[in-house]
């Protein structure tokens, strides 16, 4: 994705960690107010795209999204001496804390408050090329926090065989909400979940947490995957065969800037990438909206 203005001024890094405020830590080249207004062009834009991908009716990661949610967003930029330019945004992933009701092996209602996998995107042209996995692994290590304790929103097919293939998750424990989350996520975790007291009245329990796509309102309220059911019998065929969302229906055009970064591999983990020392003043986790 290419922007009027330089994406080397505003990301010094191959990958770039925002927050709220939307600056990196790494200072950019231009002032701060410009470059938070470049910044979040760059972050509508992707966010736009995805939202396309995935047959959203509206994206979900915005600027203003990301002003009013303690989200953490991870950009990743291209970095070859071929587009030494005005550079080229490959992709996305927007992580965030949520107060969860898990179920378990059991069945039982577990309080968790995990970090979720929210919205994640690599530009059409430029998908299984390994920069998914690059923006993943970073965002693991700096996150701190092994693949099986993710929960994921509403992931597409493509996500969950990037999921299969890369961290071998597989079997997923069933929930009632739109969270996937797999075997192992119950195991060795940092902070155990808070199993909910039997006396506790039935009532007092959300059925299930909010999704970052729940805000779009466009199944009427079920949860994931009850919506899609409904929307299908609704829909007859508009979704696919895919269980979770269709594949994708726009393709962004492709400028031969982006085709030669097809032949681009990832970029070496071992750079330096901001944020990748974690700021723990930094980590906030959300009431689970
Ligand atoms: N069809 C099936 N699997 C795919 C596809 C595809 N078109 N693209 C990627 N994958 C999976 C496969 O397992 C693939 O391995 P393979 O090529 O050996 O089959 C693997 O991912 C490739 O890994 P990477 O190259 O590291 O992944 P990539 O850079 O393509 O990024 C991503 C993965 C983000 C899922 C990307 O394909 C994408 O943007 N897809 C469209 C948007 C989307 O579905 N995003 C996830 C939404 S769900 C959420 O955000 C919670």
């Amino acid at each position: 994705m290419e922007f009027v203005f330089d994406i080397h001024k505003i990301f010094l890094e191959p990958i770039t960690k925002l927050d709220g405020n939307l600056l990196p830590i790494r200072r950019p080249l231009i002032s701060s107010s410009e470059a938070q207004k470049q910044i979040m062009t760059v972050i509508d834009e992707i966010g736009k795209a995805s939202a396309k991908a995935q047959r959203l009716p509206a994206p979900i990661t915005s600027a203003s999204r990301m002003q009013t949610n303690p989200h953490h967003l991870y950009i990743l930029k291209d970095c070859t001496p071929k587009t030494a330019g005005r550079g080229v945004v490959i992709g996305f992933l927007k992580v965030g804390y949520k107060k969860l009701f898990v179920l378990d092996h059991t069945g039982s209602h577990i309080e968790a408050e995990p970090l979720c996998i929210l919205d994640f995107y690599i530009h059409e042209s430029l998908q299984r090329n390994g920069f998914g996995k690059e923006l993943f692994t970073l965002m693991l290590r700096t996150e701190q926090v092994e693949p099986q304790h993710l929960a994921i929103d509403r992931p597409s097919e493509k996500f969950l065989s990037f999921l299969r293939k890369h961290y071998n998750l597989r079997s997923t424990i069933p929930q009632v909400n739109n969270f996937v989350v797999f075997d192992g996520f119950f195991r060795d975790r940092k902070a155990p979940g808070r199993k909910l007291q039997p006396k506790r009245a039935e009532g007092e329990i959300k059925p299930y947490s909010l999704s970052e796509r729940d805000f779009l309102k466009q199944e009427e309220g079920l949860p994931w995957p009850f919506s899609q059911a409904q929307s299908s019998l609704n829909r007859a065929g508009s979704l696919g065969s895919s269980p979770t969302r269709a594949g994708p229906r726009f393709i962004p055009g492709e400028d031969d800037f982006v085709k030669s970064l097809r032949s681009c591999r990832p970029h070496s983990l071992h750079r330096a990438a901001n944020g990748e020392q974690e700021d723990p003043t930094q980590r906030r986790r959300t009431s689970g909206r």
